[in-house]
């Protein structure tokens, strides 16, 4: 046991609903950890715009801003080392993690998946068209995961899922309504169980 603060970086591309979400949860809760940095590939998103809010600091990082991949990646785990982060939470972040990071904080970020993994994920498998794939399928059943990040998309080790009922009358929209309400309660759930996990 450590009375180290588990420092989280949370990485965003969008609204932001599940980083609000956690962060609510982490106070509400006690819970031994911080966000302490938002990164986005957006400088103005509604993530980023709450972090403001709360005195959460940010960082606006994209391939643009440097020569190379190469050297975007190395930016990103400066950043990341400089704030001393532990745990890095992916929060509707819509680029894929530079391999460099992922072997940096290896088992140490998870992301959530707006379906039941390992059915409807890989590459392309984002937001509307998850939805979309899951009502042609015929599915009866959808739901939320939250796993760890490897090297592949969606693949690594499923840390905790949540199912929720597909309806007759579902469009992708009234779907991925249930599911990001779903994904709400399960993502700082599953991030206190990585959390137990780390310190047990
Ligand atoms: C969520 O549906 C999540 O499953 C996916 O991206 C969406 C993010 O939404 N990875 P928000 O930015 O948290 O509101």
């Amino acid at each position: 046991m450590t009375n180290h603060k588990t420092r989280i970086a949370v990485f965003c591309s969008g609204s932001g609903s599940n980083f609000q979400a956690i962060f609510h949860a982490l106070k509400k809760k006690q819970l031994n950890a911080e966000i302490v940095l938002c990164l986005s590939n957006r400088s103005q998103c509604g993530a980023m715009e709450f972090a403001h809010q709360n005195v959460i600091a940010t960082v606006h990082l994209t391939e643009k801003q440097f020569a190379s991949f190469d050297e975007f990646a190395a930016a990103m785990v400066g950043c990341l080392r400089e704030q001393r982060i532990d745990i890095i939470v992916l929060a509707g972040y819509m680029r894929k993690v530079p391999d460099t990071v992922v072997v940096a904080f290896q088992d140490k970020i998870i992301n959530i998946h707006p379906a039941l993994l390992p059915k409807f994920g890989g590459e392309g498998m984002y937001g509307i068209y998850v939805h979309t794939a899951v009502l042609d399928a015929g599915e009866t059943e959808s739901g939320a995961t939250v796993h760890l990040v490897n090297e592949e998309y969606d693949k690594g080790r499923i840390l905790m899922q949540r199912k929720v009922p597909v309806l007759p009358e579902d469009t992708p929209e009234t779907l991925a309504a249930r599911v990001l309400e779903c994904e709400h309660r399960l993502y700082p759930e599953a991030l206190e169980k990585l959390l137990d996990e780390q310190n047990s």
